[in-house]
């Protein structure tokens, strides 16, 4: 901690001007869905706040990256290459269909210790989640009664806006942020209801089948110009509309899906497979878990939207199109399996069958014994801070830079998603050179001195 003051003071007085103002007052940071996942980023948070705990996993709280030549040796902070948030002026609130207040919510979940969370239940306690926007027919696995009731679907974006209000006052907040910690729905495809601000508003007036309720949130978020991700495979903010509209109200958006267990894997690995030319004839991913989240992801319907997800992310680091002989018809595979026992503490199981040299096979067995929400829980922090930090940049529309968080990143209309973690990184990182007003990184370094 010495060291980290020592250089946060150096690196005050030499800094350039950035474009981001400065991030002044509170901070409320709003999750739809306050289960397992937002619970111990919650609890995390306080943890870390009182100083119980370390926020490992988090970039924003202890990434360092190069600024400047290599000779000059200059690696700061993040923090202190850009104004960010500060953790200790950060309040939290959300929606959930079930009343329990945050201490109950997190013991429910039973990621983290009794101990750690009877430390924290005064604080904890004081967090009640207000009335969610739900219907069954998106998560039929989930039967809830703290629920909202309206005529339309509008009433119900419009209640949204009113809540997200008396929070603000409430709170004293300067800024807010929302991040989507609900379930996931049942697979949706974009469709003209999708298409525009005018045609999405008047579904909402029509109640839509198509409008799910992350979008209902999504909607409410960025219509107040509010920056919202988007942490499940659901749609949400992933459509048309509510891109223009985020351009429209200055809202920077995020989505889709936290980047955790075993796609974070596969986002480390294969980009690694295919810079040493090794091909791949198949990559079989199974998974067990026991939470919430496994028993909901248990129906058909809304594991097609998390498959969907998770499908995508090979197909676009390998480009099989551009190399036949290494990736043509390699054979994908991956499966949820709802298994109660295990709980959060998720097994994902990988096995990938490469080949090498004159086409010989040889095999590599991945078995990671992760925690899902301790992975989850720094995501949902960095993208709050960072999305906090692009409103204050001026910037709007979705944010590619944060890619490097997502399973199923969200790009413009007409480009590929970029997958690869380490392309990913150096996004993020040539992102927060530019927001603080340092000279990219090209990595060219052709006089041997960048
Ligand atoms: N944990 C991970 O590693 C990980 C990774 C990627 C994505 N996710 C996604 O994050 C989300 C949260 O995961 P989790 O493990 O916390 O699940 P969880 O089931 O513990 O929590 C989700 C909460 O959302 C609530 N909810 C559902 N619909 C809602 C609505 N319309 N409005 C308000 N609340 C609603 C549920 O009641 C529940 O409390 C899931 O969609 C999951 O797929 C999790």
């Amino acid at each position: 901690m010495a060291a980290r003051k020592a250089a946060t003071k150096t690196n005050r007085s030499t800094k350039p001007k950035g474009i981001a103002s400065k991030a002044t007052g509170k901070l409320g940071i709003l999750t739809p869905g306050m289960g397992a996942v937002a619970t111990t980023f919650i609890a995390g948070v306080m943890a870390i706040n009182k100083g119980y705990a370390s926020p490992i996993g988090s970039l924003t709280q202890m990434g360092r990256m190069r600024i400047g030549k290599r000779t000059k040796k200059n690696i700061p902070y993040m923090s202190d290459v850009v104004p960010l948030q500060d953790l200790k002026k950060v309040v939290f609130g959300g929606w959930d269909i079930f009343k329990d207040n945050m201490y109950e919510a997190a013991v429910h979940a039973d990621v983290l210790d009794k101990e750690l969370l009877s430390k924290l239940k005064a604080p904890l306690s004081k967090i009640k989640p207000m009335k969610a926007v739900f219907d069954k027919k998106y998560v039929k696995k989930l039967h809830g009664t703290h629920v909202k009731k309206a005529k339309t679907k509008m009433d119900l974006a419009k209640a949204v806006m009113a809540d997200i209000r008396r929070f603000k006052k409430t709170n004293n907040c300067s800024r807010l942020v929302m991040v989507w910690c609900g379930s996931t729905e049942i697979y949706i495809e974009e469709s003209a209801v999708h298409k525009t601000i005018e045609a999405f508003e008047k579904g909402l007036e029509k109640n839509s089948k198509l409008i799910a309720p992350s979008m209902i949130y999504a909607y409410a978020a960025i219509k107040m110009g509010i920056p919202y991700a988007n942490g499940a495979p659901n749609l949400s903010c992933d459509i048309p509309a509510l891109v223009e509209l985020s351009k429209k109200t200055q809202a920077p958006i995020a989505g889709k899906d936290f980047k955790t267990g075993q796609t974070l894997m596969k986002t480390i690995l294969a980009p690694g497979f295919k810079a040493r030319a090794l091909g791949i004839d198949g990559w079989f991913s199974t998974n067990i878990l026991g939470n919430r989240d496994g028993e909901v992801l248990d129906d058909p319907d809304n594991f097609k939207t998390k498959e969907v997800s998770k499908l995508g992310v090979l197909e676009q680091i390998l480009e099989p199109k551009l190399y036949p002989e290494l990736y043509k018809d390699f054979y994908h595979k991956v499966r949820i399996n709802y298994y109660p026992p295990r709980g959060d503490n998720k097994e994902g199981w990988d096995n990938i069958d490469i080949k090498g040299w004159l086409g010989y096979p040889m095999q590599i067995k991945v078995d990671f014994l992760c925690r899902d929400s301790i992975l989850a829980a720094p995501i949902v922090l960095d993208l709050a801070i960072f999305l906090d930090l692009a409103k204050r940049s001026g910037m709007s529309g979705i944010q590619e830079w944060l890619s490097f968080y997502l399973k199923s990143p969200q790009a413009p209309e007409g480009r590929y998603p970029i997958h690869d973690i380490f392309k990913q990184l150096s996004k993020l990182e040539n992102t927060l050179r530019y927001i603080g007003g340092h000279k990219l990184i090209d990595h060219l370094g052709l006089d041997y001195d960048e």
